[in-house]
């Protein structure tokens, strides 16, 4: 008699005890973002997406005070994202780590979160070897297998390109990566690609003698997977020198910078990315009122990717059973069906969100939806 009653308090004091560890109540979260820098706008973005987000959790009192973000401002550079989440893990003991957007600034932050097994969740990086690093390492956005896929697909099939040029920034995986793919699938559907691709670097600003080698190889298209600094100042002197092929982007031309930069020239090219402002989902033009009535700016995909995030993870906190970075983790990496306003959002094995890519096409003012690619 007296076993049976001690057992039933034990078991009413482990189920007590559970429950009261189902509350999470504060999650510190770390966030690695370039909020100065060349491509400065996306950390600026994804701060403001992530803010949006974290006051609609406030507005809700089941998940008032559940996320605390601690942001750290990484340039936009490798080094600097390597610090950042080291410091963010070892002196500020997040459990959480959000970020970054570059590949080549997550790739390097990645392994120390890895390391310390804390889930570091990006957002926008599309490099298939991010979440190669292991299985703290996942994002909700699409790979570059697919976006890659996407724009050979659009230049052989829309535009019935027949020859295509690539010029890549060779300081960048992301750029890299999609060179590869594009090159891979553009043959594949039948197109001529000019076998050696042009290439520059980060911060380079004057394009004109690569242009004129890419000008006398005649492109119906070229493909230019860079970041929107480089690659507005690229389609600018691509113009003044008469270089009028469309140029076809990836996601890292997703930026309002670009339009500056470029001018007129902006007009008429092509990009994929994960978000249509103009997209007339009732979800996504709620977002796009909050947001512009709050920042007096559209948002672009690091900004409602950066809000998806906030949302993904309150997701995962709230079907985790404890606020330990290993059961934070096994939640985020379960997330499932998730509607976003970037998508519906469902990780895979292998922790990529498995969704759909927008084609956008650009004005002189801003990206135009065009069409949208299933997986
Ligand atoms: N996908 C880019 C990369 O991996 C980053 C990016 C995402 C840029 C979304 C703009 C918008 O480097």
């Amino acid at each position: 008699m007296k076993v049976t009653i001690q057992l039933v308090l034990a078991l009413l004091i482990s189920v007590l005890s559970f429950s009261v560890q189902a509350k999470i109540k504060e999650v510190k979260v770390g966030a690695v973002f370039p909020l100065t820098g060349p491509i400065a706008t996306y950390g600026q973005e994804s701060v403001n997406g992530m803010k949006l987000a974290l006051k609609q959790l406030e507005l809700d009192p089941k998940t008032k005070g559940l996320i605390s973000l601690l942001v750290e401002d990484n340039k936009g550079d490798p080094i600097d994202s390597a610090n950042a989440v080291r410091k963010l893990i070892d002196v500020d003991k997040v459990r959480v780590v959000l970020g970054s957007v570059a590949s080549s600034n997550t790739l390097a932050g990645a392994p120390i979160a890895q390391k310390a097994k804390v889930p570091l969740l990006t957002p926008a990086s599309t490099a298939e070897a991010v979440t190669l690093t292991g299985k703290f390492v996942s994002r909700i956005c699409f790979t570059d297998n697919f976006q890659g896929e996407v724009m050979a697909k659009f230049a052989r099939e829309t535009l019935k390109a027949k020859t295509a040029l690539v010029i890549i920034d060779n300081s960048s995986d992301y750029s890299k990566g999609l060179e590869k793919v594009f090159k891979r699938v553009f043959k594949k559907l039948g197109g001529q690609v000019v076998d050696q691709s042009f290439a520059y670097q980060q911060k380079d600003t004057d394009f004109r003698t690569l242009l004129k080698r890419a000008k006398r190889r005649r492109p119906d298209v070229i493909f230019l997977p860079g970041y929107y600094t480089e690659a507005g100042l690229i389609l600018r002197q691509a113009k003044q020198m008469g270089l009028n092929v469309p140029f076809l982007g990836g996601d890292g031309w997703d930026s309002p910078k670009l339009f500056e930069l470029a001018g007129k020239a902006a007009a008429g090219n092509y990009i994929s990315s994960h978000f249509a402002p103009d997209d007339t989902d009732p979800m996504v033009q709620n977002f796009v009122k909050d947001y512009k009535s709050t920042y007096d700016s559209r948002p672009g995909a690091m900004a409602a990717l950066g809000y998806d995030a906030i949302l993904v993870l309150a997701d995962a906190i709230a079907r985790s059973k404890t606020d330990t970075p290993k059961a934070l983790s096994r939640a985020i990496n379960t997330t499932k069906d998730f509607t976003g306003v970037t998508g519906n959002i469902t990780l895979d094995k292998n922790r990529n969100a498995v969704k759909s890519a927008v084609v956008l096409r650009t004005t002189e003012k801003s990206f135009v939806f065009k069409s949208k690619v299933n997986p």
